[in-house]
């Protein structure tokens, strides 16, 4: 049965080689002022940069930078963002590169004409949206998160000591999105793996959720496979145009609310990184691999169904002659094996980890009730511990 739903996504996605030729009339719509946000090098580096910045001065444009937007966008670094809108009236914010950079320019455009802490009040308070907000587009060079088609702005307060997420509502989403597959071409290996496995895992955290059969759980996966056969061929090539379009868009596609309609979610893998990745900054599709493998084999006796479809019609585990409970293993086994064949890593200690983080991390977990099984304190550190 499907449950009762809306679906509206606003963000207009223009994606190909051309992409960025709408740029130029998609600014029409906005004022003179553009803040253009981006990370350390690679947006230089792939010659990116001075093809917006020419096109913006063609525009007529004034052009504010924030650059150096890091992975893990740390609240510091949001609100130098939300000076320079609020120093110069910025009528829309340009965020060039992966989830960090747009996730980033989402919370700059919540927080800029906020009047109260704005980390307290959008990030751990979860209040409504009650100001002015800012439009946001996006040029997409880092595929994974999903950023540039939905609301979720994921932001670490650093001194607190938490990496939060927070989904806002569809004025949030970015305007329009250029998605051109080229430019992901150079990013390095660690970050392509990294940012494949977090379309699966937002695949998973959406699936494993539930009993009904339901089409969305379909979508999902084909999804999934396109993802696994589409790793395979970036790695194999990482400039074939084929597989790495098809990533960017099963990303997009991953998180865009579309593999989520009409379904309970987990989303505790996600909860359980955000806090690693809090005390280690690590990539956060490593962080969520290695969590992955020991939480699925602790839940899965809950869902076990769904395990088993998971490992039949993903992994193409054979089910002839065995117990539903070894058919389910054995996706789970197969999935470890893809992730050490694609180099993604599987332990805390290469993510940085050391043993002390382990308690404090499982302490400030945000635990949540929507997947088989809700977890207990001990049970968050008995899969650190298993992973470490
Ligand atoms: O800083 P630069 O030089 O730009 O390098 C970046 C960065 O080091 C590099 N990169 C990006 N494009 C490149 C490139 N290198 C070479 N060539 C290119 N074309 O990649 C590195 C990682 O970038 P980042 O934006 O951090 O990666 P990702 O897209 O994986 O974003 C991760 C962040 O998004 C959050 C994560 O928690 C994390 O903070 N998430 C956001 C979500 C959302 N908005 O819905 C959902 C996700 O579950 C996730 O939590
Ligand atoms: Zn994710």
């Amino acid at each position: 049965m499907l449950l009762n739903f809306t679906f509206h996504n606003p963000t207009k996605i223009y994606f190909g080689k051309k992409s960025l030729d709408n740029l130029t009339p998609e600014l029409a719509d906005y004022g003179e002022t553009v803040l253009l946000t981006y990370g350390k090098n690679a947006v230089k580096a792939i010659g990116l940069y001075d093809q917006v910045i020419a096109i913006l001065k063609d525009a007529g444009k004034k052009v504010i930078e924030l650059s150096g937007v890091m992975p893990n966008p740390t609240y510091a670094k949001l609100m130098e963002g939300v000076k320079l809108v609020k120093d110069h009236n910025v009528d829309l914010i340009l965020a060039v590169g992966g989830g960090s950079v747009i996730d980033c320019a989402k919370g700059i455009s919540v927080s800029a004409y906020c009047e109260e802490d704005p980390f307290e009040t959008y990030w751990l308070q979860y209040k409504g949206l009650a100001n002015k907000i800012v439009p946001v587009a996006s040029i997409l060079t880092m595929v994974g998160t999903g950023s540039e088609m939905n609301g979720g702005s994921v932001i670490t307060h650093e001194e607190k000591k938490i990496k939060a997420s927070r989904v806002f509502s569809a004025d949030v989403y970015p305007k329009f999105s250029i998605l051109n597959p080229e430019y992901t071409f150079p990013v390095p290996r660690y970050q392509m793996v990294s940012g494949v496995f977090d379309i699966m895992s937002h695949l998973m955290e959406q699936y494993f959720s539930g009993t009904d059969n339901n089409t969305t759980d379909y979508i999902i996966e084909s999804l999934f496979k396109s993802s696994i056969d589409n790793l395979r061929a970036a790695l194999k090539n990482p400039e074939d145009y084929e597989s790495r379009s098809n990533l960017m868009w099963n990303a997009t596609l991953a998180l865009n609310t579309l593999t989520g309609l009409s379904k309970r979610q987990d989303w505790q893998v996600h909860m359980i990184e955000h806090q690693l990745g809090a005390y280690t900054d690590c990539a956060h599709g490593m962080g969520l691999a290695a969590i992955s493998l020991p939480y699925y084999r602790l839940i899965y006796p809950d869902g076990l169904d769904k395990f088993v479809r998971f490992a039949t019609e993903i992994w193409g585990v054979s089910s002839e002659g065995k117990t539903k409970e070894v058919i389910a293993e054995e996706g789970i086994d197969a999935m470890e094996r893809f992730l050490k064949e694609c180099g993604i890593v599987t332990n805390l200690r290469d993510l940085g980890a050391t043993k002390e983080m382990l308690p404090k991390i499982a302490e400030s977990t945000f635990i949540l009730s929507g997947g088989y099984k809700k977890l207990k304190r001990d049970d968050i550190l008995g899969i650190l511990n298993a992973c470490f």
